[in-house]
């Protein structure tokens, strides 16, 4: 990312990233296969489920790892340091059988949130190439 697409990915963050129940909830809502990845909240009721400290506790983990990424990023391109986050977190997810096609509805999900269009989705795109070329190679 060069340092327009960086300002963008980062003040556009910056704006979301204290919502993090309202982008899981997002995500779990028109992707419902991606919930029932999820042992301790499959089968149950999405606006129920909101409301739960285990749904707030899970968002914050999605967030706070994406604040990494996006630190790291930032940080010179910390190119070793964002392996070893994202190779981790890549075959945690491996294990748990997540795939690719749903990574990428993940993506579109965001998207959408987001509102990303224009140059914003192209900074956010090449974001989550950076991201996912690392994710992909472990699954
Ligand atoms: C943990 C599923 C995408 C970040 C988990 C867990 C599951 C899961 C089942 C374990 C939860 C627990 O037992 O407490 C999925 C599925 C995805 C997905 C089905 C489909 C797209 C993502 C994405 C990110 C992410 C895109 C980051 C941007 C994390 C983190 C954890 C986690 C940081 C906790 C640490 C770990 O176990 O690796 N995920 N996930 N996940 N997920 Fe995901």
């Amino acid at each position: 990312l060069d340092s327009d697409e960086m300002k963008l990915v980062k003040t556009s963050w910056e704006k979301v990233k204290h919502n993090e129940v309202d982008i899981l909830y997002n995500i779990f809502k028109q992707n419902p296969d991606i919930q029932a990845k999820f042992t301790q909240f499959a089968g149950k009721d999405l606006e129920t489920l909101k409301g739960t400290t285990s749904f707030a506790t899970h968002a914050t983990r999605i967030v706070s790892f994406l604040s990494d990424f996006i630190l790291l990023m930032e940080n010179n391109k910390n190119l070793p340091g964002i392996k070893v986050i994202v190779n981790q977190m890549g075959q945690n997810h491996k294990n748990r059988g997540v795939t690719k096609d749903q990574f990428n509805e993940f993506k579109n999900t965001f998207f959408e949130y987001m509102h990303a269009s224009g140059d914003l989705q192209h900074a956010w795109n090449d974001a989550f190439d950076n991201l996912y070329y690392i994710v992909f190679s472990n699954l």
